[in-house]
């Protein structure tokens, strides 16, 4: 069917997009358009806007962005058809009309969904009958819990090459075949496709079953029998679990992709439901463009053995023509033989997240590579390497990405070559056989860097409203006020000001403060500052409980200082682990990213607090 983009505007400027909205996410009237609490990401406090005359939706916390049918595709994970023709229905539109071809393949493709959710729900009863004692003990002994097993309709293929066929004879053998639950060899007798095997059924975006895939109970060959291609299944084009990801990929604001179907399994049940994995191949452009329209920068996670890395770096390469500004991959590498799912089930979730946190970009990646892949001995051997890497980014599209590169890959080189040069130290020969190292940026300046930048900008601003607010507090935190290092300018130099006065005159009220600030060309920040309301806490209110805003301020100091000492030792530890891993690094790694997630929790609280108290004061107490 072909929709002429007359079609499309007609649809957009008949749909009402903030009622559309409105049928799931709360609005209020802001001005021209609509307000409320973003879909996409979790907020507190709304910063999702609704155009009506435009007809575009936009939110300032997560750049989510789109129309009535991008609301459709990316909020309800419909299909782009199924997107126009519910929108059409409402707006009392008429679809311009099929061709009979694509109407009869329509409805062939839906007898085939049918057969197959069929197929899923007979699969499940087996894992519930007798026969399927052997596959429960199976995901037990897997830890795979029964809420999840239900989730995910797990379900069991009895050993039987005709009890699938003959309980669904309904659907007729050409159907079955069609399905690909049925195997038919030239004229003989179709038999059941999965015998002896547990279910996973591959959904779809919009959730219809369209394929399975079965794994062996026990050793055996093949370890994993999938579907074959059929009209529904297109293995290139689907990514497990994608029905289920979507949605908490806007909420986890990341879209994980894994090897594996048990990984993905596993994941979501340990609080990871933004997962997904291709099914059993390469990743494919068609898959990577799905990742990018759920995250700007999935996260890849191979195994850390050679075909892990292979997969990895293959992606790599694939992506590249493809890139945009701001879309990119990032890598995590899994600890040597094990997957995602050994690794939540042994270690649980904090080390999966740990792994997480020190996700490698692209870039990275790529000049680690090739960087590893040959000796950078001689002249010859570094130009060969500049021009392997220089092909790569030939390989970008995008003019301006393909600039960034080269311009970073040249500096890289500089670096690289700045480090080569003997110079001045006497020359020592090498020991045959080993290869030059850049050396490592000690670990300590790079952790410098961090501290420098790992300052929480909104948690400074906000705490900065606080200290123009509540200026007698400021004699109070002198010291570590003073010890911050912004590296922000203008934000800094205000943070600077505001201390200096409040040194001058103890007496300081807001007014005052604001007025003197002015003066200094500070009105237009410090304006911004106090009407802000990105972080609201007790502290940045006009008429908080005093004593209230005096201890939650302490507490946002505190998290504010903490913060980046938490971050810059989380990069020494990064460092480390990826220089030498071992046991130790990692468990080190893991507790800071726990320091890390109980700092977050503290602010979460704070501001947690502020809407409690305002919540009580406006139902009039
Ligand atoms: P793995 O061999 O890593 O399996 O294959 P796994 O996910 O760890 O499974 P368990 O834990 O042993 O049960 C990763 C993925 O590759 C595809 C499947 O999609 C699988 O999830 N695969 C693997 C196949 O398609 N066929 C196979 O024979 C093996
Ligand atoms: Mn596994």
């Amino acid at each position: 069917m072909s929709l002429s983009p007359a079609f499309l505007d007609e649809l957009r400027a008949r749909t009402h997009l903030s009622a559309l909205i409105g049928k799931t996410t709360k609005l209020t009237k802001a001005g021209r358009e609509f307000r409320g609490c973003c879909p996409f990401h979790n907020e507190k406090t709304p910063s999702f806007y609704v155009n009506d005359e435009k007809g575009f939706y936009h939110c300032f916390g997560c750049s989510a962005h789109g129309d009535a049918i991008r609301w459709m595709t990316d909020q309800r994970g419909l299909p782009f058809i199924d997107a126009v023709k519910e929108l059409a229905q409402a707006a009392g539109l008429a679809m311009p009309a099929q061709d009979r071809h694509a109407a009869k393949k329509a409805e062939r493709a839906k007898g085939l969904v049918e057969a197959c959710e069929d197929a899923a729900d007979w699969f499940v009863q087996q894992l519930g009958g007798i026969a399927g004692a052997e596959a429960r003990a199976v995901f037990a002994k897997r830890g795979v819990k029964p809420e999840t097993a239900k989730a995910f309709g797990l379900g069991f293929a009895p050993d039987s090459r005709g009890k699938l066929r003959a309980d669904l004879k309904e659907y007729g053998d050409q159907l079955l075949v069609e399905a690909g639950l049925l195997i038919q060899v030239d004229n003989k007798e179709p038999y059941d496709r999965f015998r002896g095997r547990l279910m996973i059924p591959i959904r779809d975006q919009r959730g219809r079953t369209i394929a399975f895939g079965g794994r062996i109970i026990g050793d055996g060959e093949p370890k994993y029998l999938n579907s074959p291609e059929t009209p529904l299944f297109d293995k290139g084009r689907t990514l497990f679990n994608l029905d289920r990801a979507s949605p908490a990929s806007r909420k986890a604001g990341r879209v994980l992709v894994v090897e594996g179907y048990m990984d993905v399994i596993a994941l979501a049940q340990a609080g990871f439901g933004e997962a997904v994995a291709p099914l059993g191949t390469a990743l494919t452009e068609a898959q990577l463009e799905r990742l990018w329209r759920l995250s700007d920068v999935p996260i890849l996670c191979f195994d850390g053995d050679a075909a892990g890395q292979k997969a990895a770096i293959r992606a790599a390469h694939r992506a590249l023509p493809l890139l945009q500004p701001g879309k990119s991959l990032s890598f995590v590498t899994l600890p040597d033989g094990q997957d995602p799912d050994d690794l939540v089930r042994g270690k649980g979730a904090g080390a999966f997240e740990a792994l997480l946190a020190q996700a490698q970009p692209l870039v990275d990646r790529l000049w680690a590579h090739e960087h590893a892949a040959e000796p950078l001995a001689t002249p010859e051997q570094r130009a060969g390497f500049r021009q392997r890497m220089q092909e790569l980014a030939q390989t970008i599209a995008h003019p301006g990405v393909q600039a960034e590169y080269k311009a970073d890959f040249r500096a890289r080189f500089d670096a690289l070559r700045e480090a080569a040069r003997p110079a001045r130290r006497e020359w020592t020969p090498r020991a045959p056989g080993t290869r030059w190292k850049p050396p490592l940026a000690p670990a300590t300046e790079q952790a410098l860097a961090v501290k420098a930048a790992g300052i929480d900008r909104v948690l400074a601003k906000a705490v900065l409203a606080g200290l123009i607010r509540h200026p007698a507090e400021i004699a109070r935190h002198m010291e570590v006020l003073g010890s911050l290092k912004l590296a922000d300018g203008a934000l800094g130099r205000l943070f600077e000001a505001v201390v200096d006065l409040a040194v001058e005159d103890r007496a300081l009220d807001t007014e005052r403060l604001v007025t003197i600030l002015a003066k200094s060309g500070f009105d237009q920040i410090a304006g911004d500052l106090l009407r802000a309301d990105q972080l609201r806490c007790s502290f940045t209110e006009r008429d908080a409980d005093p004593a209230m805003a005096r201890a939650d301020l302490d507490e946002a100091i505190a998290i504010l200082v903490a913060g980046p000492e938490v971050n810059a030792a989380l990069a020494e530890a990064t460092a480390a682990m990826q220089a030498h891993y071992s046991d130790e690094a990692f468990e080190r790694q893991v507790s800071l990213v726990r320091e890390k997630q109980a700092l977050e929790a503290r602010l979460a609280n704070l501001v947690q607090a502020n809407e409690d108290a305002r919540a009580f004061k406006a139902e009039g107490n």
